[in-house]
């Protein structure tokens, strides 16, 4: 069976930074480069404090302390690295097209075509090249078309092409990476599928192991993000239910969820999936029912997205109706811009909507999160990040970012809870209420708060998918 020495991976972003740790940690025995063309992410990687790595995950910075300068490098140096890797996987970005056919539907191919031509352009010997990134059903067969389109005659050199997609979520990525409910190896040469197995049974069970072919492989990761995402837009549409009639949201998730067919998992409403994925993948797969003439299929999953975008505006109308229809100049404190907890990342995160709609009423917000960075903000509100004048004539930004969460809240006018950090659930409310206007309103997005418990303090409170409010 064929042995894998050397391991190539393209891109150091979410996936190809974890993933690669875990690797490297499970088989010392396999060198292990990670290779990207973004010089000052490869910087960040190898950055001798940890807490400056370009991916902030928990149990992640202990790893690479363990395996950096063993068995796991970072470089820029791509063309070196595919030449001398025996196995190399495709990591990179896959954002949707922004212009052009299926623009705002279908990915962005032109990382992985870019890599595809690099690896056809530069490996030698035998080549297992093995998508990780998530790509629309039948990309295989591009990079194989790409990778064999110049090796009929050339004996020295052979290719095979894997889907090996990654399920790991962001936050989570490390045990999900050590734990996983199941590896998907898709593929048609059995050797290079073995040779896959072997690295992944150093630490995961056999049974958990499934071979498919390419394209189910493809497809099967498609549809569970969509799967996935389609759960959080059904209990968000009842969310909308619960608040017009009565009923309480985490109660009815809480009985729905009792079912063993249901499960509990993926129950928890809130301001709508982010995440550079969910969107994407499902916009994908509506591309792909409609090049197919399913144009049903396309329309049930597009609404999944309809109403993931309609849960954002009905929680940004919620909140300017409550504070009696107008924002203008109120201070709004904003807390959290993570898409969820436990990341730094921000792409898809409905605080970018939310935060957005709001600085067009006229509000000026304070921002906290635990882990993103002002930057990333500034970048994320760059539309909106527009100087006015005040009253008094003086340029005033609309939105400012605040490292104290109390500082944040100081002054303000209303409170807007986006990301569960845990810090939101262990906040002071006694102090909050002395330094703050009146009336005061709470929107609490993620229904993480008590409410009687704010309620002591004389503070409104709103809470998504709560029928007591009112
Ligand atoms: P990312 O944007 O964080 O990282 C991608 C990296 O690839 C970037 O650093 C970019 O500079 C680099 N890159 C692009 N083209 C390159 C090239 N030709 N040579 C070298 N480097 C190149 O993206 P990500 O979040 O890691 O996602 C990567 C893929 O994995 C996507 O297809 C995504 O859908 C999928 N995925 C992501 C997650 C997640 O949680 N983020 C989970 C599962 C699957
Ligand atoms: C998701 C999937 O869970 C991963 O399996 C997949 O590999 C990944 O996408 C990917 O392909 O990129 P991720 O986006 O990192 O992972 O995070 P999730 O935990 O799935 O959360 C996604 C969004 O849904 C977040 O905004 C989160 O707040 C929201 N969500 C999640 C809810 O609103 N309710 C829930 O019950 C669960």
């Amino acid at each position: 069976m064929f042995k894998v020495k050397r391991i190539c991976c393209i891109g150091a972003g979410y996936v190809g930074g974890p993933t690669m740790a875990v690797i490297a940690k499970n088989c010392p025995d396999i060198k292990i480069e990670v290779v990207d063309i973004n010089q000052s992410r490869i910087d960040a990687w190898n950055h001798s404090n940890v807490s400056y790595l370009p991916v902030f995950e928990p149990g992640l910075g202990s790893i690479i302390e363990n395996v950096r300068k063993v068995n796991l490098s970072f470089s820029t140096n791509v063309k070196e690295s595919i030449r001398k890797a025996d196995m190399i996987f495709i990591s990179v970005n896959t954002p949707i097209k922004k212009t052009g056919i299926g623009a705002g539907e279908t990915s962005d191919l032109r990382w992985v075509e870019s890599c595809a031509r690099q690896i056809n352009e530069i490996a030698i010997g035998h080549t297992i090249v093995v998508e990780k990134s998530t790509l629309p059903v039948k990309t295989a067969q591009t990079i194989k078309d790409i990778l064999f389109s110049s090796n009929f005659n050339d004996k020295s050199r052979s290719f095979s092409v894997l889907s090996n997609p990654e399920f790991l979520a962001e936050g989570t990525a490390i045990k999900d990476l050590e734990e996983p409910d199941r590896v998907l190896i898709g593929g048609e040469d059995k050797d290079a599928m073995y040779a896959l197995r072997e690295i992944y049974l150093k630490w995961v069970p056999e049974e958990k192991i499934i071979f498919t072919n390419l394209w189910s492989s493809e497809l099967s990761k498609l549809s569970a993000n969509a799967f996935l995402a389609q759960r959080i837009s059904s209990i968000n549409s009842i969310s909308a239910i619960c608040e017009a009639t009565g009923a309480n949201i985490n109660e009815v998730a809480n009985a729905i969820g009792k079912d063993s067919r249901i499960g509990t998992k993926f129950l928890k409403a809130g301001p709508g999936f982010g995440g550079s994925c969910f969107k994407k993948d499902i916009l994908n797969l509506v591309y792909l029912a409609k090049y197919y003439g399913l144009y049903e299929v396309a329309d049930f999953w597009r609404n999944v997205v309809e109403i993931n975008n309609w849960q954002q505006k009905r929680i940004y109308q919620e909140i300017v109706r409550r504070m009696f229809g107008n924002l203008a100049e109120k201070k709004i404190a904003i807390l959290g811009f993570a898409f969820k907890e436990n990341t730094n990342d921000t792409r898809e995160s409905p605080a970018i909507s939310i935060c957005n709609n709001l600085i067009n009423e006229g509000a000026v917000l304070s921002i906290h999160d635990e882990k993103v960075l002002e930057d990333t903000i500034k970048n994320d509100l760059s539309e909106n990040d527009f100087e006015t004048r005040n009253s008094k004539g003086e340029f005033k930004n609309r939105w400012s970012f605040e490292r104290d969460v109390y500082r944040a809240i100081e002054n303000s006018e209303a409170l807007i809870i986006l990301t569960e950090w845990q810090t939101y659930k262990e906040l002071d409310w006694h102090k909050i209420s002395l330094k703050v206007k009146s009336p005061f309103w709470i929107f609490d997005t993620r229904s993480i708060l008590t409410c009687e418990e704010v309620k002591k303090y004389g503070l409104n409170i709103w809470q998504l998918g709560n029928g007591d409010n009112n």
